[in-house]
C-alpha cells in the first residue's frame, strides 16, 4: 500500500580535541572530570552522513550504521531517543495533534572514514545523530547536550570552530554542554593533518580506559586539578592568534593524557613505534624553525593529527611523506586535510 513517510539527512565533522576529555563523574549522564576543548574538522573531510525517517508504516525503532543493522538496544542510543522524544513532547502543547511523535523512527548512519580507530567515529555519529532527530522532531534550543549523552566527545561536534566542553557542576547535567569559543572563520589559517597510522580498532576502547585511569592512576589527580588551567590559556591563545602558545598546551597535553594512560593498571599503550617517531619528527620540525610551528596530539589510539598553519603545510607533508611513506608495512598511511568549519549543518 501506500507509504507516507518524513526523512531528514544530515552531516557531522569529526572534532580532534586540544585539550582531552578523559575520565568521567557521572557513568549514565556523561559527565566529564574536566571541561575539554576541541577543533571540528572540515565539513568534506572526516564526517559522518545520517538519515532519520519517521513513518506509521514502520512496526519498531531500528538502526544501521555503515551498512549493518545494529541493535537500537544500545544504552546510549535509548538515551538519545528517549531525550529528544520527552523535549519533543514538551514542546507540542497539543501532542495528539503531532501524530509524528508517536511513530516509529529508522536511523541509517555511514562514516567516510574507518570506525572506532581513534579517529573520532562516535563524536561525528551521535552528533549528527541528535542534530538529524532535532530536526525531524522540531526540537529547538541547546542540543549539544543531548549528543553528550551519547558519546562525550560528540557535544563539541555540534558547533563548528573552536569549541569548549564546560564540564558544569550542577548533578543532573543541565550545565554541561558545549559551547563555541571562536568560529573558524576567526583563525581561518590553521588546518589539521591527519596522518593514519592504524585502521585497525583500538584494543582499549575509551569508556573503559577513563575508568580504569580514574580508578588507579595517581596521575590523574594531578591532571584534573590542571586541566582547567590549561583551557583557559588555550582559549586566549585562540583569541590572541598565539600559534607558538597554542602548539605547546596542545603537545603538552597529550603527553600528559598518555602520560595517565601508562600510569593506569594495568597500563594502557595507545602509542605504537610510529606515532613516537612522529612525536621525534615534530619536535625535531620545530628545532630546525627555531619555533613550534607544528603540533601534535593523539586520542585513544596511535593516530597522530597535527595541527599547523596553511603556509607551513608544503613543507611539513613533504617532511611526514619522506619520513614515513616507506616505513609503512600495512600499506600506505593516508592523509588527510583538514579546515575547521563555521557554525553549518
Ligand atoms: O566521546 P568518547 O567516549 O569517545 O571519548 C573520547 C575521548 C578522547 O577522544 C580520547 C578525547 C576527546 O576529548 O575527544
Amino acid at each position: 500500500g501506500s507509504c507516507k513517510f518524513e526523512c531528514v539527512t544530515c552531516t557531522a565533522p569529526v572534532n580532534i580535541a586540544v585539550i582531552k576529555y578523559w575520565g568521567k563523574k557521572d557513568e549514565s549522564l556523561i559527565l566529564p572530570t574536566n571541561p575539554s576543548l576541541s577543533v571540528t574538522l572540515g565539513q568534506d573531510e572526516l564526517r559522518a552522513k545520517t538519515s532519520v525517517a519517521v513513518s506509521e508504516s514502520f512496526k519498531e525503532d531500528r538502526i544501521w550504521l555503515n551498512g549493518r543493522e545494529e541493535s537500537i538496544e544500545s544504552p546510549r542510543i535509548q538515551n538519545v531517543l528517549k531525550e529528544i522524544r520527552r523535549r519533543a513532547h514538551k514542546r507540542s502543547a497539543d501532542s495528539k495533534g503531532e501524530s509524528k511523535l508517536f511513530q516509529h523512527v529508522h536511523i541509517v548512519s555511514e562514516n567516510n572514514f574507518p570506525t572506532a580507530a581513534g579517529l573520532a567515529s562516535s563524536a561525528a555519529g551521535y552528533a549528527c545523530l541528535v542534530y538529524s532527530l532535532a530536526k525531524l522532531f522540531a526540537v529547538q534550543g541547546e542540543i549539544s547536550d543531548i549528543a553528550r549523552q551519547g558519546s562525550g566527545s560528540a557535544c563539541r561536534s555540534i558547533y563548528g570552530g573552536f569549541v569548549k566542553w564546560k564540564m558544569g557542576e550542577r548533578e543532573d547535567g543541565t550545565d554541561s554542554y558545549a559551547v563555541q569559543v571562536a568560529p573558524e572563520s576567526h583563525w581561518p589559517e590553521m588546518r589539521a593533518l591527519i596522518l593514519v597510522v592504524s585502521d585497525q580498532k583500538k584494543l582499549v576502547g575509551s569508556t573503559e580506559g577513563m575508568q580504569t585511569s580514574i580508578a588507579t592512576s595517581e596521575l590523574m589527580k594531578h591532571r584534573i586539578n590542571l586541566v582547567p588551567k590549561w583551557t583557559d590559556e588555550i582559549i586566549e591563545a585562540i583569541k590572541q592568534k598565539d600559534f607558538t602558545t597554542f602548539a605547546k598546551i596542545t603537545m603538552r597535553e597529550s603527553n600528559q593524557l598518555h602520560a595517565v594512560c601508562l600510569d593506569t593498571y594495568p597500563p594502557i599503550m595507545y602509542l605504537n613505534d610510529t606515532s613516537k617517531l612522529i612525536i621525534r619528527l615534530v619536535h625535531c620540525i620545530n628545532d630546525i624553525l627555531g619555533v613550534e610551528k607544528v603540533a601534535y596530539t593523539f586520542d585513544a589510539g596511535p593516530n597522530a593529527c597535527l595541527y599547523l598553519l596553511e603556509e607551513d603545510v608544503p613543507r611539513v607533508l613533504h617532511l611526514v611523506k619522506h619520513f614515513f611513506l616507506p616505513a609503512q608495512s600495512n600499506g600506505q598511511p593516508s592523509f588527510v586535510t583538514g579546515i575547521p568549519v563555521p557554525e553549518s549543518e
